[in-house]
């Protein structure tokens, strides 16, 4: 996909995405601005989005790229910097490019993907161009930090495809919209490891008015090993596997993230 193609897979949803009760209440945020600091910066987020991780970020003190393809999640990325002071906005560049396919000037220390980004890719081509791309941006022993799912066998075997789960408390938006979102599986292609998903929005507006509003998409599901061939096939030595944002080490709990810390060979 070019740049003037839209991707729209979080058209109508980057708006709501930092108010869904689980994004706001995710506990990865001081992860990576630790690791952030630890690297010392400059940071490349690759599907930074609208800012969550990013922001704290450069809060921190730490200089921050953030690339996404979404031009309606990088504007309100940018609405929300606006109400940061100077020297926080001074320290963040955002740039609206393909994962896959990007060239930028600067080198970074650290390269982070959090919330999964990496598995709206759905082919091992369009992996490793992103892994491939994120290597040569780095400096010498410069590391990335790959956060996605550990996929659970139990979820892989079940066929329960169509059916609405409603697990998310409502949340209430600033203009007085109440939002309560559900999630299904609409089919899965096993051959390819692809979960075809659908977040569904019901707003009920100030007014009564009422929308149903679904954003599909695919995302892969990868397992330990496969992430561990693809980093490496990309240059990358893993050096720490972690299976959720305190450290714990994977297999400690199940099935709990694969989040790799790995360093550019
Ligand atoms: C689940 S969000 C994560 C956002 C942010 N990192 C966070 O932790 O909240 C995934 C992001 O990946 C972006 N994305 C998806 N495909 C992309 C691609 N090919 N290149 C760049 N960004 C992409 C989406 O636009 C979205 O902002």
């Amino acid at each position: 996909m070019t740049k003037s193609e839209r991707y729209d897979e979080y058209l109508a949803f980057a708006e709501l995405y930092d108010y869904v009760v689980p994004y706001r209440e995710r506990q990865d945020v001081s992860f990576f601005v630790e690791a952030a600091k630890a690297a010392g910066g400059p940071v490349l987020e690759v599907g930074c989005g609208s800012g969550r991780v990013l922001i704290p970020t450069a809060r921190a003190g730490i200089e921050i790229t953030g690339l996404d393809l979404s031009a309606d999640m990088l504007a309100v990325c940018r609405e929300r910097l606006k109400a940061e002071p100077q020297e926080v906005q001074s320290r963040v560049l955002l740039v609206q490019e393909d994962m896959r396919a990007f060239e930028l000037p600067e080198r970074f220390r650290l390269a982070t993907l959090p919330f999964r980004p990496f598995q709206h890719l759905t082919t091992v081509e369009d992996q490793l161009a992103c892994l491939g791309c994120i290597q040569r941006h780095l400096v010498e022993g410069g590391r990335v930090i790959l956060d996605i799912f550990n996929p659970m066998m139990e979820a892989l075997v079940k066929k329960n495809f169509g059916e609405e789960m409603a697990e998310e408390p409502e949340f209430t938006m600033p203009d007085g919209r109440k939002v309560i979102r559900r999630h299904k599986i609409t089919s899965r292609d096993v051959a390819n490891q692809i979960n075809y998903v659908e977040l569904i929005y019901y707003v009920t507006h100030a007014d009564g008015k009422q929308e149903r509003l679904v954003q599909a998409f695919p995302m892969r599901y990868l397992f330990r090993f496969e992430a561990e061939h693809l980093l490496a096939r990309a240059g990358f030595e893993v050096e720490q596997l972690y299976s959720d944002y305190d450290k714990s080490p994977y297999g400690a709990k199940y099935p709990g993230e694969l989040i790799f810390m790995a360093r550019k060979r």
